[in-house]
């Protein structure tokens, strides 16, 4: 099967890697792609939000399957526009993707499903929100309504910070703080049945010890010791299912790509967020460790066939995933930097290089374009031998004044 990937990013990349090791996947291409994912798939310049453009391009490429990575073309109606061609998409309608695109959309899916959550206001107007901020006190949790990426939620004990993000925005959701550990589980679906991926944690904090500002996210690793045995299970029945079910009834069935973010709180697990895709860097770590075949995986779920798919295969050890950031990100990336060592970097057992902010120059060289510029993801045994490999790679790779964190799955990795 000849496969479309649209998005540019690390997960991207990713996605691309994990197809390529897919014998039924005979050729992929790249929409539009970075520096890296040309080694592996044939980039092609397109308007990755402009749902005619792509459903148009792949159709001239003849391709079986369309795999939309990132929230803003599924939003726009990516998939609704490949589908109409007749052509398999893995990723929700525009309808369907409203479960990350409006957060109190995602909250009253969640009431009408009785799903457990964050109680929340949907406010308009700076008296609602300061009667919803009162309601439920400190720590304040204010969300932008629509798509953010990623800088669209306040969590702040200050209320006078509070109640200025819910004033720069038409539309908020303000809600109860939850305490206690995050989990992001993704889970494929086609609508009906769903199989989730081995939960993962991310790191969204720039700096160590969870410090500065939030990210898109710096590091992850998979999977999740210290987790409940029966924390799949319980979401599945607690969380995904019902969705799935309220989705349906209300005519815009969801399939794809469902990302859980959860808070294991003090009273019982409770979801943070929905999103409409797979987790940027999560992904990267994920996949690492996934050995069912991709391709043949998401192609089940974009045509009503995942009860069909056997259980999924995953290797045993741990996975272990490091962003390297531009100096400046997230505020301001500088970018246009040359790039260098990682060959080297790969040849470290089980690492693996994965761009995000990356382009080829005029001169044929890798430069720095984006905030994030690429990850180094690495497998081993465990934790502590996966976070080691990743280390030792990054220490090969040459951005100058790059910034990582050092404590990616460190915690996780000293009380396994
Ligand atoms: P979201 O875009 O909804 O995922 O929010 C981004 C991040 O803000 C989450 O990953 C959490 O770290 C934090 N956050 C969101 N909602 C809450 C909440 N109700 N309580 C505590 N932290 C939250
Ligand atoms: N890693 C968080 C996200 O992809 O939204």
């Amino acid at each position: 099967m000849k496969v479309l990937v649209i998005g540019n990013g690390g997960r991207e990349h990713a996605l691309i890697r994990a197809l390529s090791q897919d014998s039924s996947v005979t050729g992929i291409w790249c929409a539009p792609g970075n520096g890296g994912t040309g080694q592996h798939a044939t980039n092609i310049d397109v308007d990755a939000t402009n749902p005619a453009a792509v459903a148009t391009l792949a159709s001239e490429l003849a391709i079986d399957l369309v795999v939309v990575g990132p929230e803003a073309p599924l939003v726009a109606g990516v998939a609704d526009a490949v589908r109409e061609l007749g052509i398999a998409c893995f990723g929700p309608s525009a309808a369907a993707a409203q479960l990350e695109g409006s957060k109190a959309f995602a909250k009253e899916v969640m009431a009408a499903a009785s799903v457990p959550t964050a109680r929340s206001f949907a406010c308009t107007n700076s008296d609602q929100a300061e009667a919803a901020l009162d309601a439920f006190g400190p720590t304040y949790v204010v969300k932008d309504d629509g798509l953010a990426a990623g800088k669209g939620v306040v969590v702040t004990d200050d209320r006078a910070q509070a109640l200025a993000h819910a004033q720069d925005c038409d539309r908020v959701v303000i809600e109860e703080f939850l305490d206690g550990p995050e989990v992001s589980l993704f889970v494929i679906t086609d609508g009906t049945d769903a199989l989730a991926l081995s939960p993962a944690q991310d790191f969204k904090r720039i700096d160590d010890n969870d410090e500065g500002p939030n990210t898109g996210g710096m590091g992850a690793y998979t999977p999740l010791e210290w987790a409940p045995n029966d924390l799949i299970d319980e979401v599945l029945a607690t969380v995904v299912h019902p969705t799935l079910q309220e989705m349906q009834k209300r005519g815009t069935p969801f399939s794809g790509l469902l990302y859980v973010g959860l808070a294991l709180t003090s009273q019982g697990v409770k979801v943070v967020e929905f999103n409409a895709r797979f987790g940027d860097p999560e992904t990267q770590a994920v996949l690492a460790r996934l050995e069912t075949p991709l391709g043949q995986l998401l192609l089940a779920a974009s045509n009503g066939t995942l009860s069909q798919q056997p259980a999924l295969i995953w290797n045993p050890g741990s996975a272990v995933t490091v962003v390297l950031a531009a100096p400046g990100y997230p505020q301001s990336p500088l970018t246009g930097e040359i790039i260098t060592g990682i060959d080297h970097a790969e040849a470290v057992e089980g690492v693996m290089v994965l761009h995000a902010g990356t382009t080829i120059n005029a001169d044929g060289e890798l430069t720095s374009s984006g905030g994030r510029v690429l990850s180094v993801t690495a497998t081993g045994a465990n934790l502590e031998q996966a976070r080691a490999r990743a280390y030792e790679a990054l220490g090969h790779i040459d951005l100058r004044d790059g910034h990582y964190r050092t404590d990616i799955a460190l915690k996780a990795a000293h009380s396994a």
